[in-house]
């Protein structure tokens, strides 16, 4: 059992018990300036290498890196947990703490996860009410939202720089791999950065009320980079089995017996702030079976509100089939001149999202709607396709007098006999899913990063950096026929990503693994890097189609062609210059186009 205390009570004890205080106790202090220092008590020290920073309240060994807080210094040197540490400080400083909870079991060998993503959270939340953080205040603020509102979720700031948070987690001395395996860390070429930088953060909390992950927005849309940015999959976060805005144990879902899904994260805010408290997101992704199961613990009753865009509709149709399998009662919600209810609530305000649940559609009125306008049912075979197209629907309710009751409406809807449309619905209907979606799902999209070539997915990357690199790929056809799919379409439609991750040309899977390659972009923090990027990638591009061809020229004995590429080879290896590299890559594409 591990013990949980209130933030508010951390915060106390941390601004009430002097780091000097703590530590002289321990190691014999001499002042220096505005600080102290010490031999070292975590290593075999000679010089003082031991900083207490009294200003900062927090000590470092510039040797070994070990120190912390007043209670992450009292808890290495005793070693002790921290939760011990925090209750023998209160008590031997008289700070009133409360126990308010503990841990259970299961949770106790990821404490230490949890209780860095806090830490995390924490510094998130300070920075947004300092300088650094104004721009991601003001666009909060432009945004409609309060301090109160800010404070109550938790909603926090990753600063414009590469390491601040990794530099603050390790003065709080964690460990190195407890942060890069709750996601909040990468390592790069030059070392370690952080995941998450100059992004408004959004704390993800399991149901357990443990803080698993973030969802981190830009200040400014950009066609460039994703809107949002999610905590990867980590030890205690799997986004497809959480969900958005769930509060601890689902309490008011249970209380209200129904909940609102949504897609984003600010729809559920916004509508958290209007009083709709029990809306939640399932976090980008169309629902998935784990987190139908998961809500299905607190209510029966859902009612979707997803986007208005096709995308949207899209997912809210595989939602239905979801819930509807998982016994549900499902309504949706449609809406005018507005895309999400995040705007339909700013725009419009409460009344109108009250009236639109009002009016909200059950389940089968939903499709019916959705697929009459597919066909023409005064058409024979229009009609057949139309009851057809109920299948999937049909395989996914439970019960059998439900579907009976379904096929009763329907058949007075479309003027077909009930025995008819059991035929085709039901006895002719029978569900033959039997494997685990989404296993295969996870299964067949591993398989396909693997078997992605790294110079073509770099070249993607380019396209999502300056459309106008698409021009120097323009006559190339990938090897990888998925690669082309996106180059045509951003040629063809002018398009960048946000408009691929609203297509329906793409499936979620491909989107998925589209917004992986391009979040890598964040690795190139200017201008000047991205060039340098783009300009390796041609370099890469040539070396190697020479060397294939060369391979191919040598097999084939000849030796003239061989040698001339070998010249190129050469040639290329010298490149410096950006005019000279383009130029060179303009000239050998154009040579090689000629003789193909
Ligand atoms: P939306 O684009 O609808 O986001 O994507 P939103 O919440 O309405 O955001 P605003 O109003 O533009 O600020 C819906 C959800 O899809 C996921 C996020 O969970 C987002 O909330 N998403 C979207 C990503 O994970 N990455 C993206 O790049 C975009
Ligand atoms: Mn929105």
């Amino acid at each position: 059992m591990r013990l949980k205390f209130r933030e508010e009570d951390i915060q106390k004890l941390l601004d009430n018990v002097n780091i000097v205080d703590v530590v002289s106790e321990y190691v014999p202090l001499q002042k220096t300036g505005a600080n102290y220092k010490g031999l070292c008590p975590f290593h075999q020290d000679r010089n003082p290498s031991f900083m207490i920073s009294p200003s900062k309240n927090i000590s470092k060994c510039f040797v070994c890196g070990k120190g912390g807080n007043p209670i992450t210094f009292y808890k290495e040197y005793h070693k002790i947990s921290y939760e011990e540490a925090v209750l023998e400080l209160a008590k031997k400083y008289n700070i009133n703490i409360k126990v308010i909870g503990k841990y259970n079991k299961i949770n106790e060998k990821n404490s230490i996860y949890y209780e860095i993503l806090n830490e995390a959270l924490e510094f998130y939340k300070e920075n947004i009410f300092k300088n650094d953080g104004r721009s991601a205040l003001d666009y909060l603020y432009k945004r409609g939202f309060s301090v109160d509102f800010i404070k109550k979720y938790n909603i926090g700031y990753s600063l414009n720089n590469w390491n601040s948070l990794y530099e603050y987690l390790l003065n709080k001395s964690y460990n190195i791999e407890d942060i890069k395996a709750v996601g909040l860390i990468k390592q790069g070429e030059n070392g370690y950065y952080d995941t998450f930088r100059d992004r408004i953060m959004f704390p993800i909390y399991s149901v357990s009320g443990n803080i698993i992950g973030f969802g981190g927005r830009i200040l400014e849309d950009r066609k460039d980079i994703a809107k949002y940015l999610n905590s990867p999959e980590t030890v205690v976060f799997n986004k497809g089995r959480n969900l958005y805005g769930i509060e601890e144990k689902g309490f008011e879902i249970k209380k209200k017996n129904y909940a609102i899904l949504m897609e984003g994260y600010m729809d559920v805010l916004r509508a958290k702030s209007f009083g709709f408290n029990t809306a939640i997101a399932s976090l980008g992704t169309s629902l998935t079976e784990s987190q139908a199961k998961l809500l299905k613990k607190f209510t029966s009753n859902v009612i979707i509100a997803y986007d208005m865009d096709n995308a949207g509709q899209e997912a809210t149709e595989r939602a239905i089939m979801i819930l509807k399998s998982n016994g549900f009662n499902i309504k949706i919600v449609t809406y005018k001149d507005a895309k999400d209810p995040d705007e339909l609530l700013t725009k419009f305000g409460k009344a109108k999202f009250l009236e639109a649940i009002k009016e909200s559609k059950e389940d089968f009125q939903f499709l019916y709607e959705k697929y009459v306008n597919l066909y023409n049912i005064n058409d024979i075979v229009g009609k057949k396709k139309f009851i057809e197209h109920f299948k999937e629907f049909f395989q996914n309710i439970n019960s059998e007098l439900e579907k009976n009751l379904y096929i009763e409406k329907f058949s007075k809807q479309i003027d077909i006999e009930i025995d008819v449309l059991k035929d085709i619905l039901i006895d002719k209907n029978k569900k033959t899913r039997v494997y685990n979606t989404e296993i295969i799902n996870n299964f067949v999209e591993k398989q396909k990063i693997k078997k992605r070539d790294k110079i073509e997915e770099d070249i993607i990357r380019i396209f999502f950096l300056n459309k106008d690199y698409i021009e120097y790929f323009k006559s190339y056809e990938f090897k990888d026929e998925y690669f082309n799919l996106i180059k045509n379409y951003m040629l063809k439609k002018d398009k960048g990503l946000k408009e691929i991750l609203n297509s329906n040309e793409f499936s979620e899977e491909n989107k998925k693994e589209i917004l992986d390659i391009v979040n890598l972009n964040f690795k190139l923090s200017n201008n000047e890097e991205k060039e340098k990027f783009f300009l390796d990638t041609l370099i890469a591009f040539i070396r190697r189609d020479i060397k294939e061809k060369m391979k191919k020229y040598r097999e084939t004995n000849d030796t003239m062609s061989y040698f001339k590429l070998k010249i190129e080879f050469e040639k290329l290896k010298n490149l410096q210059l950006k005019e000279e590299i383009l130029k060179f890559y303009n000239q050998y594409i154009l040579s090689n186009i000629e003789k193909e």
